[in-house]
């Protein structure tokens, strides 16, 4: 390998949990490099789910798992988790936090709900996690880092500065009431001392992993179209999803990655507003979403759902420099006689294209152009091999790879953690 990027190739939600948990199994180390307590990996593992939010799905294999820079953390998230897993028995002594990333504080949750309320129609549809203020705070250097809650005197002080501002915009902008300064800082002192001994130069930690020839995952959060500078903006999250990320997140040079593995839908589903071309309507929309269980993990909102874009999966392709695919939950599709798949759209003056607008009023208003695929209407249980895929489930998959000019590498077809299929076998997926 060594150093592998796993990353979502739609709007978040694809199964990379689950295809991060299963290479993960071939290498030493798996780093988050963006995002906080908004993500969410739900793995099944011999029928029991663990719903992972800050801590990379490494540490269900044993491996050292690592919350880069470019991370924010919700420390009492963090440590409700890090105590969740231990009671499953679950060890997290290989959890490692870097000092650099940031926290999410209270007030960056009051803000993000008071936001949210003023925009009104104009929402983004946020986790309400707190996430987009941490990352703005970061950006104006306002942020308190992992690293400060080493030392209780500058704590004590950042905490103090931070809080007089954020609590002007909490009741002037906001109407909201103001936080109290009484019993935070020593709150913050108790979240010091659980999470001291995990915290650690992390970009050294993986730059001597990788010296030393150790496998490397990097486990990116969200999808690419959420993406803070090439998603769809304004709906999209705060930070960097896309593969480049990894580099910039956890303090690697980009020429150390090797590969780049995006994760995607056999359909596509999206959380939160924002334009969608494929959003199916009617009856074979809730189908999806009931035979796909489209539920947030961390919010639990219904997700919106809808055929298989291959204009977006092209610019993911491009985006992130994707070496091979993994198409997650081809199953969920079994109930269906037909399946569309868009190819290209149809922008506002009557022009086709395969490639994503660069202008969001085109992608607002373009409509999708569908080829349509006939299903396979057989459920895929017991499948171990791609031979073993009914022909026209095959024909799909090889319609995605053909489209794209990008190999397929594992194919979904069911929750548990066994339920996938690797061409190629697994140890050369990640190679
Ligand atoms: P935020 O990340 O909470 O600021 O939310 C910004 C947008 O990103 C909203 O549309 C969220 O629904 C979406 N979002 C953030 N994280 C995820 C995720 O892990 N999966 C799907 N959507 C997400």
């Amino acid at each position: 390998m060594p150093a592998t990027v796993i990353v979502g190739a739609q709007w978040g939600d694809e199964g990379k949990g689950k295809i991060v948990d299963l290479l993960a199994q071939h290498s030493d180390l798996v780093c988050r490099y963006n995002g906080g307590p908004n993500a969410g990996h739900t793995i099944v593992v011999k029928g029991e789910t663990y719903k992972l939010k800050h801590i990379p799905s490494g540490i269900l294999r044993g491996k050292v798992c690592v919350i880069g820079a470019g991370c924010v953390v919700d420390a009492q998230v963090m440590i409700e988790e890090l105590d969740d897993l231990e009671t499953r028995g679950v060890s997290t002594g290989l959890v490692r936090l870097s000092g650099n990333a940031h926290l999410v504080m209270p007030w960056h949750l009051a803000i993000d709900r008071g936001s949210e309320r003023r925009l009104g129609k104009l929402k983004i549809g946020t986790t309400r996690r707190g996430i987009g203020p941490t990352y703005a705070d970061k950006a104006y250097r306002l942020g308190i880092r992992v690293q400060d809650l080493l030392d209780p005197k500058i704590l004590r002080q950042k905490i103090e500065v931070a809080l007089a501002e954020k609590n002007v915009w909490l009741e002037r902008v906001y109407g909201a009431e103001p936080i109290q300064l009484g019993g935070l800082v020593e709150r913050y002192e108790g979240y010091a001392e659980r999470l001291r001994p995990l915290i650690a130069d992390t970009s050294l930690l993986i730059d001597r992993a990788l010296r030393e020839g150790q496998r490397v995952i990097f486990d990116g959060a969200h999808g690419t179209l959420l993406d803070l500078d090439h998603g769809t903006y304004p709906f999209v999250t705060s930070s960097p999803t896309v593969a480049g990320g990894a580099a910039v997140g956890t303090g690697i040079g980009p020429t150390r990655i090797d590969s780049v593995i995006g994760v995607a839908k056999a359909y596509v589903t999206r959380v939160g507003e924002g334009p969608f071309p494929t959003e199916i309507e009617g009856a074979n929309h809730d189908r999806l979403q009931e035979l796909g269980g489209e539920f947030g993990t961390v919010t639990g909102r219904q997700r919106r759902c809808g055929w298989l874009d291959l204009v977006a999966l092209r610019y993911a392709v491009r985006l992130n420099g994707i070496t091979s695919l993994a198409l997650t939950k081809l199953d969920v599709l079994s109930a269906f006689a037909d399946l569309p798949v868009c190819v290209r759209y149809l922008l506002p003056n009557g022009a086709e294209t395969a490639d994503f607008p660069a202008h969001q009023s085109d992608f607002h208003h373009c409509r999708p152009v569908y080829e349509t695929l006939p299903g396979w209407q057989e459920p895929l249980d017991g499948i171990e091999s791609i031979r073993g895929l009914p022909d026209d489930a095959r024909r799909y998959v090889e319609f995605v790879e053909r489209e794209l000019e990008v190999e397929v590498s594992l194919i979904g077809t069911g929750a548990d953690r066994q339920r996938v299929l690797s061409p190629r076998g697994l140890e050369t997926v990640a190679s």
